[in-house]
């Protein structure tokens, strides 16, 4: 990854692309209620303030009925003038679902007769052929030279420009890299020049002070099962959240604002990707981008994190498990 002269642009693999980027698990039902519409209508705001690097996935929409499913606000929306042209469009593919009812089975799949079924099934709901293409996570059963070897197979016939993968063990990265991706979890991908596309930078929302209590979350949102966000871990957890907003009220920018500014200050090669169904809270993390620290606001940031444990696996067990470590 090069460094830029504009702080606030990355380079993923050769292209400059703006950060923060947006996240769009939460337009599916990942985390409560979504509407389509409203969807559409961040999006395309999304593009005419220039916030272009997208994240999307085939699984997420995991249970909506029918075509309702996350990939299509943004594939129609992309349709619409030269939107297309303007967005960097990542998407990842490996939890196996039925793409009928959109039922997950709950495995990962990294197999070559899944992973072209899966790429162009993304092709077609997207109506478009996204730049990046990243591994959900890594199916243990399939060997490394078998997945990234159909993929660049894949990526020189055109149906994608780059390869990316998620939630890699060091080892599988460094691995990974031998097969496809080009030399050049922080350190090896840093070793590697593979920049970072940073998930849930706030949290899940629990970093932004607006969640109190488990009881908070709508009774469909997934958060509900994830044990950071459990009776027992909540209070605890809360605690670093009381001491980022002191933070972010003594500078006047909001505790959203904070932590997106604090993930993009770890390095040029880090890209935060926050999710929101608003437009409102879009342009407040966009806002993000303006923000600098003093080597000081660095230094007690780091030690108020470092100070604390965080109560609770970041994954329920059952997904837990398809996360190398
Ligand atoms: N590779 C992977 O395995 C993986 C896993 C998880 C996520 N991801 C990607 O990362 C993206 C972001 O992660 P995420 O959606 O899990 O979590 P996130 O971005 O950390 O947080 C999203 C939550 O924060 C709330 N929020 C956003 N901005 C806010 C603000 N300024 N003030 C108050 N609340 C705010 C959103 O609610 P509203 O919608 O109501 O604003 C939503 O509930 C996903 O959309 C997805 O693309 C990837």
């Amino acid at each position: 990854m090069a460094n830029t002269t504009d702080l606030n642009l990355r380079v993923v693999a050769g292209v400059k692309v703006p950060s923060p980027g947006f996240g769009a698990m939460g337009l599916s039902n990942a985390y409560g209620t979504s509407n389509d519409e409203e969807s559409k209508k961040l999006l395309r705001h999304a593009i005419k303030i220039g916030l272009t690097f997208w994240d999307t996935a085939d699984a997420y929409g995991n249970g909506h009925k029918l075509s309702t499913i996350y990939q299509l606000p943004a594939g129609s929306v992309l349709a619409e003038g030269d939107n297309r042209s303007k967005v960097f469009l990542a998407t990842k593919f490996g939890h196996e679902f039925d793409p009928e009812t959109r039922q997950s089975s709950g495995k990962i799949r990294g197999d070559a007769d899944y992973v072209r079924q899966a790429v162009e099934n993304s092709i077609k709901r997207l109506g478009t052929t996204p730049d990046l293409i990243y591994q959900h996570r890594v199916d243990p059963n399939v060997s490394l030279e078998e997945t990234y070897g159909t993929l660049e197979e894949l990526r020189q016939a055109g149906k994608f420009k780059y390869i990316g993968i998620s939630e890699p063990s060091a080892e599988t990265l460094r691995k990974a890299a031998k097969v496809h991706l080009r030399p050049g979890f922080a350190p090896a991908a840093r070793e590697l020049n593979i920049p970072i596309v940073a998930y849930s930078p706030l949290g899940r929302g629990f970093l932004t002070g607006r969640y109190k209590s488990h009881e908070d979350f709508e009774p469909n949102d997934r958060r509900r099962v994830h044990p950071r966000f459990s009776q027992e871990h909540f209070n605890n957890n809360l605690k670093i959240v009381e001491k980022l907003t002191a933070l972010a009220s003594k500078k006047n920018i909001t505790p959203a604002q904070l932590s997106l500014a604090w993930v993009a200050a770890q390095g040029q090669d880090i890209i935060p990707i926050p999710g929101t169904k608003t437009i409102e809270r879009l342009e407040e993390n966009w806002a993000s981008r303006d923000i600098v620290f003093t080597p000081e606001e660095l230094a007690e940031l780091r030690t108020a994190i470092d100070q604390f444990t965080v109560g609770g696996t970041r994954y329920p067990e059952q997904m837990l498990k398809h996360v190398e470590k």
